[in-house]
């Protein structure tokens, strides 16, 4: 895959290749995100960053890859603040954004949204979430996630064993995940939802065609056993029709250090895209589990940096000049 120029919508762009591609200069940006050294590979480039639906791990994680490349960042927040609220067209809206800036991020409430924009856009668009349709750089960054969590515990067996967990309908990082790790060989899903959230048909096609072993069951205890790893998710509420719709599942599924202990392997990796829904009716991940070594998801969060640094790299075409724009780093922000 040539990245140059591309827009990044879906996982479905990305090859096998394409996808090691990204994880191997992701790997590369950690001293960057370390700050051990800095880069002004790109001086002068603009982001617009368009995130029409809350966010804080997306929007600021690529805001924040941007800059550590030394580019600047344009934020947009919030449908009430921008002219779509005028009727004007994502077409427009893309062409006049693109006059503005270098590359776009963007999330939007509706599925196909961002790849609708993308046709408007002359400069690369990389898509935050476009409703419950995909995340695709959170996949790149969770694929990431457990590649490196795997090294950590020194394990290389095959399959890769993996529970998604809650909402696995409205859930678009479970898309995204479940569809670039069906390009991987041998993955043993086991997808633990109600029957009303359980995985969209055409995914879990995907990954039978791709002929990875597929487990369903909507009972945590049983999906959450003698797995690689757990990947837990938020009820989408957002996505209900009514809230109260939302709360019939939200707190069905918990994750407890005591559960963890009583069912989990040893060394089962606990993932959750972000937000976890930290209120008492919700709690799928619970807090107790914060001291946990093989708790990833603030490892995880992080990874999002390294990863998109890599894509914005790649479609701007840096990628082999980074060592020439290399700066020294004078402060220090951590301990
Ligand atoms: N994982 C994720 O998409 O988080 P945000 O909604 O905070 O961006």
């Amino acid at each position: 895959m040539d990245f140059q120029g591309q827009h990044i919508v879906s996982i479905e762009q990305f090859d096998l290749q394409a996808v090691e591609a990204v994880l191997q200069l992701a790997a590369q940006m950690t001293p960057y995100v370390n700050r051990q050294k800095g880069s002004r590979v790109l001086d002068g480039a603009s982001l617009a960053s368009l995130f029409f639906e809350p966010s804080t791990r997306t929007r600021v994680s690529f805001a924040s890859a941007f800059h550590l490349l030394g580019g600047k960042v344009m934020e947009t927040t919030g449908m009430g603040t921008s002219s779509l609220t005028k009727g004007e067209s994502l077409f427009d809206t893309a062409q006049v954004i693109s006059g503005y800036a270098d590359a776009i991020a963007m999330r939007h409430p509706q599925a196909f949204s961002v790849s609708e924009f993308a046709k408007g856009a002359t400069v690369p668009v990389l898509n935050g979430g476009d409703g419950a349709n995909e995340h695709p750089t959170q996949a790149l960054l969770d694929t990431f996630t457990i590649f490196d969590e795997l090294q950590r515990l020194g394990k290389a067996q095959s399959p890769i064993r993996i529970a998604l967990v809650g909402d696995l309908k409205n859930g678009r990082t479970v898309h995204s995940l479940s569809r670039v790790l069906s390009i991987f060989p041998k993955i043993e899903f086991t997808f633990v939802a109600p029957n009303a959230l359980t995985m969209p048909e055409k995914i879990v096609a995907q990954c039978d065609d791709a002929h990875h072993r597929i487990n369903f069951t909507q009972d945590l205890i049983q999906g959450i056993q003698n797995q690689d790893i757990v990947y837990m998710t938020r009820v989408q509420e957002e996505r209900f029709e009514t809230q109260e719709e939302a709360d019939l599942y939200r707190g069905k599924y918990r994750l407890t250090q005591s559960i963890y202990d009583k069912y989990c392997a040893p060394n089962t990796i606990i993932m959750h895209p972000l937000p976890r829904d930290s209120r008492l009716e919700a709690n799928e991940l619970s807090d107790d589990l914060n001291k946990n070594p093989n708790l990833a998801i603030f490892r995880q969060s992080q990874n999002g940096v390294k990863v998109r640094m890599a894509l914005f790299a790649l479609v701007l075409g840096v990628d082999k000049q980074l060592a020439q724009h290399e700066v020294a780093i004078n402060w220090r922000s951590r301990q």
